[in-house]
């Protein structure tokens, strides 16, 4: 199943009938985003208008995606919820787990070797429930869905931020955590605030050195990384059918790095051209026959101030280069001259070390083939590199057509190194350093998204820059971060003075795209005979049991911590090394809660347990007082769970014996993951009950048998000395919401509601 022409020709169906009910229920022309959201509502047809940046609405994607670091605990989930296939057409790609060393052909047997029980439990899995699966090196999640499955108009969320990327083809493509994932794929509908709309009109035309990658970190500037919050970014005017596909995915997926919820563009020329070079001409001529619907209405582009939320405009024939960074990716320094002054003002390193091409957000066979323009030059001027250079190919298509039009090559030539075709130091499987947090401070340029601290090889005294393909090539042959190809000249080996003429490159390559062995399995049609083999000694990945309700008696509960200002899914359930036990429910709870501060004594990490009146770590005291059979609470302050959309920081207390978390307001994606998996998740009638919690203080929960939507609930606080205390408790949960509580989790009621 490359993909499913028959479920791309119903959405499209469906839209013309939808998007037309919308238009008529909204009273006005819509915009592409609109027409794409209303003809995958949950219920079908519209029937009423949504506010946007308020409602709340259900929503029927298309599609799942999912990386091998989340696909994990995804996958293990999803197989709680008793349902022999997913629900919609969905994908698993192992691209995370693939550290850059030595090259691509090593760094690829030795992940094989160190994470072969991972890639093989989501190989098994896949095939089992009808998903397909991308081996290690077919290719980075979001180059390979460009590649084979996203196409105009559709909806789809995936297990990662970058999910995004796919707006270059025309989707709303959005990035969640697992346990979204696991409701669309067991057949649920998916919640979203009806998001915000940004529109940026694009006016003039990229040229020369340009390239797409500057309007998104232009857009970062103008933004910063909160201003898309909430909103999707929708791209329009001459520039943007200018561009490329797949100069569009970058746009889009860096969109993520300002916050958006996702980015689009209206389908067009370069989209169609797309769709045909990577061999879906079907889904060209389905998209060409309702053209319209793919695209915001006239009037809309015509008078955008009327239709979005805020409109940006650009005029790409004014649009210079540009590299962003240090450490955020919404600085943005003009490159050549600013640069100079700015970074001996802020002491950045100004020698660049290496220079990276690659990661989803520019991999395509375009971006390798500008880049490989300026790096052809530097061989034919007889320039020798000053940096190192490093190169991650998006997907095995785009390396093996790139290797036979001799573009690799070229790269070679200058020593370069050809990593896998995988995420590698974007997302730090970079082995850079063997002490990374005491290497020297440097400077690197790269053509990722992302370049906070640590990010690409673990040192913090690495800067890090932002910059398309073609001047990251120019920087690291130039090896100085001040370097501007349009103005300067370099010395070559015969001490000449030379100069970068422009980049030029090819948007699809000319002969076709060619590969050999993608990489994909597609899965067996009937997995109901799949052995999915776990090895029990396993630290990696762990079966999981479903959760025993905990029910209406919640007396004698004692409390595990009373966390102190900011608690986010990060101070819940850190990331890091223990990315290593994402798999792995029992072993990733050794982190649960170990970043977040103690009320009492202001350490992290430090508890009290009331059965010894001695002081641990959190998860060791929870795993005390569950082994004596008590309930557990924890306390938290306001917008507790903030962050990430991480369901370990629900599923880890809760497999540590945690009954409810009592805070004094929540970040919502993470009280709705605690509803999930069977937990009361609380905000305080009076916020300043948080006060009246005391370390040594016992809980009764009053009135749980009498749990209702919009009824509040009492606990009683018993303090050591005698003393009580009722306080009000509110809640959020609506009647199938106190059901997932009765079962014991969502995936209980689901289960439940299969075999009956
Ligand atoms: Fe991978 Fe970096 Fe993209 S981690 S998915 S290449 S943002």
């Amino acid at each position: 199943m490359a993909f499913d022409i028959d479920m791309i020709k119903k959405v499209y169906a469906n839209m013309t009938e939808r998007v037309d009910a919308a238009r008529g229920i909204v009273g006005k022309p819509l915009t592409l985003s609109e027409k794409i959201l209303y003809s995958h509502l949950w219920d079908g047809k519209p029937n009423k208008a949504f506010t946007r940046g308020k409602d709340y609405v259900d929503f029927a994607p298309d599609r799942v995606a999912c990386q091998d670091a989340t696909a994990q605990m995804a996958l293990l989930q999803f197989m709680q919820a008793g349902k022999p296939k997913v629900a919609v057409p969905t994908t698993v790609h192992c691209d995370h787990l693939i550290q850059a060393k030595d090259g691509a052909a090593t760094d690829l047997k030795h992940a094989n070797q160190t994470s072969s029980e991972v890639f093989n439990f989501l190989e098994s899995v896949s095939n089992k429930y009808g998903i397909g699966f991308w081996k290690p090196g077919a290719g980075i999640i979001h180059q390979v869905v460009l590649e084979n499955y996203a196409f105009p108009g559709g909806m789809m969320i995936g297990t990662d931020s970058h999910t995004v990327n796919a707006g270059g083809l025309g989707m709303v493509a959005i990035g969640v955590g697992g346990a979204d994932a696991v409701d669309v794929m067991a057949g649920m509908a998916w919640e979203l605030k009806f998001p915000k709309l940004i529109g940026v009109r694009l006016t003039g035309k990229l040229s020369g050195w340009t390239a797409p990658k500057d309007v998104i970190l232009k857009v970062a500037q103008i933004l910063t990384v909160k201003g898309g919050t909430g909103a999707i970014v929708e791209y329009f005017g001459p520039g943007a059918t200018s561009m490329s596909c797949t100069g569009k995915g970058t746009i889009c997926n860096m969109g993520a790095e300002i916050g958006a919820t996702t980015s689009t563009f209206g389908y067009d020329d370069s989209m169609e051209r797309y769709l045909r070079a990577t061999d879906r001409a079907d889904v060209a001529d389905a998209a060409n026959a309702i053209r319209p619907y793919l695209t915001a209405d006239e009037e809309v582009y015509a008078n955008p101030e009327q239709y979005f939320d805020q409109v940006i405009e650009i005029n790409l024939s004014e649009l210079g280069p540009l590299l962003n960074g240090p450490f955020t990716p919404d600085l943005s320094t003009e490159v050549g001259r600013d640069m100079t002054e700015k970074a001996k003002a802020n002491d950045w390193p100004m020698q660049v070390e290496w220079g990276l091409i690659g990661s989803c957000t520019n991999s395509s066979y375009e971006d390798l083939s500008r880049a490989s323009s300026i790096a052809q030059q530097a061989l034919d001027k007889g320039l020798k590199m000053k940096s190192e250079l490093g190169i991650n190919p998006g997907s095995e298509q785009v390396r093996f057509t790139a290797e036979r039009d001799g573009i690799l090559g070229i790269f070679e030539k200058l020593d370069a190194k050809i990593f896998t075709n995988a995420c590698g130091p974007c997302i730090g499987q970079w082995a850079r350093y063997s002490d990374p947090k005491n290497a020297p401070k440097n400077s690197i340029v790269h053509s990722f998204n992302r370049n906070f601290a640590k990010r690409a090889d673990g040192n913090p005294n690495t800067h890090a820059f932002v910059a398309s393909p073609e001047i990251t090539a120019a920087i690291a042959i130039a090896g100085r971060l001040d370097f501007n190809p349009l103005t300067d000249k370099l010395i070559n080996e015969n001490g000449e003075e030379v100069m970068f003429e422009e980049p030029t490159g090819w948007e699809l390559p000319p002969k076709g795209f060619e590969v050999k062995e993608n990489g994909y399995l597609a899965p067996v049609a009937d997995g109901s005979g799949v052995v999915v083999s776990v090895d029990p000694d396993s630290e990696r990945i762990q079966l999981l049991t479903p959760f025993e309700p905990i029910g209406n008696e919640i007396n004698g509960a004692k409390l595990l911590i009373k966390a102190f200002g900011k608690c986010t899914t990060d101070h819940i359930s850190m990331a890091g090394p223990w990315l290593r036990f994402r798999g792995h429910l029992d072993n990733i709870s050794n982190n649960c809660l170990i970043g977040a501060v103690n009320a009492y004594g202001k350490k992290t990490n430090f508890v009290k347990n009331q059965l010894t009146g001695e002081f641990g770590g959190v998860p060791d005291t929870a795993r005390a007082y569950k082994a004596a059979g008590i309930k557990t609470i924890v306390v938290g302050d306001h917008n507790y769970g903030e962050g990430s959309s991480r369901e370990h920081a629900a599923m880890e207390p809760r497999h540590l014996g945690v009954a409810a978390v009592i805070v004094k307001s929540f970040a919502r994606i993470h009280e709705t993951n605690l509803k999930k998996q069977g937990m009361l998740g609380l905000t305080f009638d009076n916020e300043a009950d948080y006060d009246l919690i005391q370390e040594d203080d016992t809980f009764n929960f009053t009135d749980l048998n009498e749990f209702a939507p919009d009824k509040q609930l009492h606990m009683e606080v018993v303090h050591a000395d005698g003393s009580k205390d009722v306080i009000a408790l509110n809640h959020t949960y609506n009647q199938a919401q106190i059901e997932w509580y009765n079962e014991g989790s969502a995936l209980n009621l689901i289960k439940k509601e299969n075999n009956a």
